[in-house]
């Protein structure tokens, strides 16, 4: 075989299975070869002559081919592949691979690979926004499973509303971006640096209803965890509880306390770079109230006890400390004295100071404005987007690796 990407094109049974004529030719001309899958219902809408004619190669069907069994099995199929791309993907195959029935060869093929999955779901607006096909797609979300769609408009139906599958404009460049990333992570300036990101709050229980917690949305770890991704990095997400779905490729885990965090932190050491970017709470409350507290008098007081620095930690004490230990200064004012004395104060060797005053909308938002200091260096860098510092801090840490192997900035 040649240096091709390979994609295993899975075609369930909607009426945008007439698209993927058009998506072989587009990935095709992209250099990517594929295989196709044609479930029974998708062999109504389009034919494995003509699927045959333009992949060029042998259309499967029948899980239980003894030819085909023979010569490529599910397994081999779900294997001989770089990804797995489910276009179009209808409310049954999605709701199959959410509780894992495997019952045909497309879905049996699906539960027995060990490839990436992207899938482009078509269908009515009602069956889309439906309960059962809404909680199927976050747990396939929470599985890693990348969702392309489905787009807003009028459907083959007559109705109008989110369910067109994504045009194949669209599909086609998320498969190149995958692939470009997938290659530059091959050849990443980090392939082969652990690293660590702390991100999100964290939530410390009050009683067994009530938590105390703080307005970030985890969006900040979570970008800079997928920019060093990109780059090769090895890396592990810690995170508080957020919004967000688990990065595919990433390691994420999921903690709810401040010393949960700390503990995961330290089971992840040794490591090259650690970064917390996380909003950890300060406090906790000293008594965890077992039962509910009942309204009794018209105040309450409750104990707080200051959690631990999990920055400081890893920074100071840590005989196995990273090469790089970066924080962040989350102040509403004195920025700048503020972020000096913690960079002191925690040990560590960089931090990324913002000011997080209401008016920026910096806790919940998708930019951040940030000022860069080390123990030499102040910069001061323009309004960016969580991606994009995620990116900027990236390449400032690949260009302190080359330059300092051993020294400090
Ligand atoms: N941090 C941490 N553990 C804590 C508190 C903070 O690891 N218990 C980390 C944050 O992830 C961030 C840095 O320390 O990288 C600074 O957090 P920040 O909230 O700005 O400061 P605090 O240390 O909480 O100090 P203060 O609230 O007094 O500003």
């Amino acid at each position: 075989m040649n240096n091709k990407q390979r994609v295993l094109l899975i075609i369930s049974g909607g009426i945008a299975a007439y698209k993927s004529l058009d998506l072989i030719r587009e990935l095709n001309r992209l250099n990517i070869s594929i295989r196709c899958i044609l479930t029974e219902n998708a062999g109504k809408f389009v034919t494995p002559l003509s699927l045959t004619a333009l992949s060029k190669d042998k259309v499967y069907q029948d899980l239980f081919s003894v030819s085909d069994e023979n010569t490529m099995g599910h397994i081999q199929l779900s294997r001989n592949t770089d990804l797995v791309l489910v276009a179009p993907a209808t409310a049954n195959i999605i709701a199959k691979m959410s509780c894992g029935i495997a019952d045909d060869l497309a879905t049996t093929t699906l539960l027995a690979t060990d490839k990436p999955v992207i899938i482009a779901p078509s269908m009515n607006v009602r069956m889309w926004n439906h309960a059962s096909t809404q909680t199927n797609i976050s747990t396939l979300l929470k599985r890693g499973i990348k969702i392309i769609g489905p787009e807003d408009g009028e459907m083959a139906c007559g109705e109008f509303g989110l369910g067109r599958m994504s045009d194949i404009e669209k599909i086609s460049a998320t498969l190149n971006n995958f692939f470009k990333i997938k290659t530059n992570k091959a050849a990443g300036k980090l392939k082969g640096r652990k690293v660590v990101v702390t991100g999100g709050p964290t939530h410390e229980a009050i009683d067994p209803i009530r938590y105390i917690t703080n307005h970030s949305s985890g969006k900040q770890g979570f970008a800079i965890a997928r920019a060093l991704h990109e780059q090769g990095a090895t890396t592990t997400l810690i995170t508080g509880p957020t919004q967000i779905p688990d990065p595919p490729g990433i390691c994420v885990k999921h903690i709810t306390t401040a010393e949960e965090m700390l503990q995961s932190c330290l089971d992840c050491l040794p490591a090259d770079i650690v970064i917390c970017a996380a909003a950890v709470s300060d406090w906790r409350i000293k008594n965890q109230y077992s039962e509910k507290i009942k309204k009794q008098d018209e105040t309450l007081s409750l104990e707080l006890m200051e959690n631990p620095d999990i920055l400081a930690t890893i920074a100071r004490t840590q005989k196995n400390r990273p090469n790089l230990v970066i924080g962040f200064a989350a102040e509403t004012q004195n920025l700048l004295e503020n972020a000096t004395i913690k960079l002191d104060k925690k040990g560590c060797d960089w931090i990324l100071a913002n000011n997080v005053s209401k008016e920026t909308g910096v806790f919940g938002g998708d930019t951040n404005q940030i000022k860069f200091i080390s123990k030499n260096k102040i910069e001061e860098w323009p309004i960016l987007s969580k991606e994009a510092i995620g990116k900027k801090l990236t390449k400032r840490i690949i260009a302190f690796l080359k330059d300092h192997k051993n020294g400090k900035d």
